[in-house]
């Protein structure tokens, strides 16, 4: 099985990145990462990298034009075919945005479209809603948009503050990366008017409810189990 040469970007602790490399070890596994690159030194995801001895690159993100040629030419080297970026904080350069169109893809820690930009997890506190979670999606030149590939749901809890928001979406993330590029390495997942097809997709059935509702009780014949535990 061919496996799909997949390049990491990334800015600081790499978690993501560690969620991704975990699913790869599994030879069964359609991708693989063949090249990490941080626009910082010293961060947790370049000794990551490191450790799973895969190529590891630090290019400073001096200016948009500089980093992308030397990024363009890194991945290049690499024959990379997709770009993940796993927590890569600066804005890219249209013309690599463009270059690697379909082929790049993001996390981002809210339900998209909803709370872009910085700090998604303090804006969902502050908008007071009942769910939040994370998005990975095809990346276009403006920031966190582009055609949603998966998302994940993930509830606020009374008493939430951002750290603790925070930890409970990432933990989401490190199922959804994995899982949608899976999709993409084996070729499910087609983009076409600004939407993605995913062949083969199945979707939940049951929508979640937060506050949850009581635990049913039935003396007659039929459903008696709690919904909330489905
Ligand atoms: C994640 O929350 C990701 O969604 C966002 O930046 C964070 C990176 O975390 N884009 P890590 O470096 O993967 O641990």
């Amino acid at each position: 099985m061919s496996r799909l040469r997949v390049g990491v970007l990334i800015s600081g602790r790499g978690s993501n990145l560690h969620a991704l490399l975990a699913a790869c070890a599994d030879d069964t596994y359609p991708a693989e990462i063949v090249s990490v690159i941080s626009n910082r030194s010293e961060v947790l995801g370049l000794e990551l990298a490191q450790s799973a001895g895969i190529c590891s690159s630090v290019i400073s993100h001096d200016t948009r034009e500089g980093f992308a040629a030397r990024a363009e030419a890194v991945l290049h080297e690499q024959r990379v075919q997709l770009v993940c970026l796993a927590g890569f904080m600066r804005v890219l350069d249209g013309a690599f945005v463009d270059t690697w169109r379909d082929r790049m893809i993001n996390i981002h820690p809210s339900l998209l479209p909803a709370f872009p930009g910085l700090h998604p997890q303090r804006q969902a506190l502050a908008a007071g809603v009942r769910f939040t979670g994370c998005t990975v999606h095809f990346v276009r030149p403006e920031v966190d948009a582009g055609p949603i590939i998966a998302q994940a749901v993930v509830p606020t809890r009374p008493g939430d503050d951002e750290a603790s928001l925070s930890a409970r979406i990432l933990s989401a993330e490190h199922r959804l990366y994995p899982l949608a590029l899976r999709l993409i390495a084996e070729g499910r997942v087609q983009v076409g008017a600004g939407k993605v097809q995913i062949d083969g997709w199945q979707a939940p059935k049951l929508a979640m409810l937060n506050p949850r509702e009581p635990p049913r009780r039935s003396r007659t014949i039929g459903w008696s189990r709690d919904p909330n535990s489905l």
